[in-house]
């Protein structure tokens, strides 16, 4: 986890501030949790408090962050932000100075603005924990590091394994932050499918020239969804006809290794990125990534609650 620079209180806001040992402490931990009854949990950091601030929307990654919060006894109120006093004009700093004087010991935020969660660091003078539930087009690390431990369930050694991750990456913090995550891991062959304006510069490398190309020989493959919410005027996608160039069906899947296990982060348009045979078939591992996604945000809470 990322020790911030004069005091030792932590932060988890970027996955490439962690090294691949802390990311396998974060396991060990996560398999811990996974094993023992929760009942036993409760008093585990009772007394301690979060406050889960939401500016965009959410259905798994905010209830996922509140059932482990309450596993490990910690209360955590979410802030219903459509009646929040950003709207009655404060600015978001002084809304943000305002709860921090209620002394929670961590805030969780999700925020369409880049880097917010970085900003409230310097807000805050480092005096409360923040976890990153999403900034903009950026990074969202508790998703990279659950998607990170469910491939370690299924394939043991990262450096073997081939990748593939098909949709809008270039709006993807998830795709930012498992890129980010698998080469901290030592996943070298990591394949990208997209229409071209869809794979930013810096990933260009990594782009495969057809989608059998990118599932061929793969043990991992991702599914992203087409970002509507951030596509701007100038990307025109007719999503009718993405599945035929950039979906996964029985067909396409069938180009993987046969062992190959299926991704996606959610919330997932059936018939778009993924077919219905293909979410719900024996290769699908999505809602183990939703299980292990709260297992994960236990370590995660765990490690900053007993650092802090
Ligand atoms: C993603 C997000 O919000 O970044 N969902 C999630 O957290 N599991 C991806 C998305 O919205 O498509």
């Amino acid at each position: 986890m990322a020790t911030t620079h004069d005091n030792d209180m932590n932060h988890l806001l970027d996955i490439k501030d962690l090294s691949r040992s802390s990311v396998e402490r974060l396991f060990e931990q996560a398999r811990y949790f996974a094993k023992i009854d929760s009942k036993q949990l409760k008093t585990r950091h009772q007394g301690r408090s979060a406050l889960a601030l939401f500016f965009e929307n959410s259905t798994r990654t905010l209830t996922s962050f509140q059932m482990a919060c309450q596993r490990l006894g910690v209360d955590i109120n979410a802030l219903n932000i459509a009646h929040s006093s950003t709207n009655k004009g404060e600015t978001l700093q002084d809304t943000v100075l305002t709860l921090n004087a209620m002394q929670p010991d961590l805030f969780i935020v999700r925020h369409q603005q880049n880097h917010l969660q970085q900003q409230m660091t310097e807000w805050l003078n480092n005096s409360t924990s923040i976890i990153n539930a999403g900034d903009g087009t950026n990074q969202h690390p508790s998703q990279g590091l659950l998607d990170l431990f469910t491939i370690n369930q299924h394939k043991k050694d990262f450096s073997q394994l081939k990748v593939t991750l098909i949709g809008d990456i270039k709006h993807s913090r998830v795709a930012n932050s498992l890129l980010d995550g698998l080469q901290i891991m030592g996943c070298s062959e990591v394949q990208l499918y997209a229409p071209d304006s869809l794979i930013p510069d810096n990933f260009k490398h990594q782009q495969a020239s057809s989608l059998k190309e990118a599932l061929t020989e793969s043990d991992v493959v991702v599914m992203l969804r087409i970002q509507k919410e951030r596509l701007g005027a100038d990307i025109n996608i007719d999503f009718e006809d993405w599945h035929q160039h950039y979906g996964l069906n029985e067909t396409t899947l069938s180009w993987a290794k046969t062992d190959a296990i299926v991704m996606h982060p959610g919330p997932m348009n059936r018939g778009v990125e993924i077919s219905d045979e293909v979410a719900d078939g024996p290769q699908s591992v999505i809602l183990e990534q939703v299980r292990n996604g709260v297992l994960i945000r236990q370590a995660i809470i765990d490690h900053i609650l007993t650092n802090s």
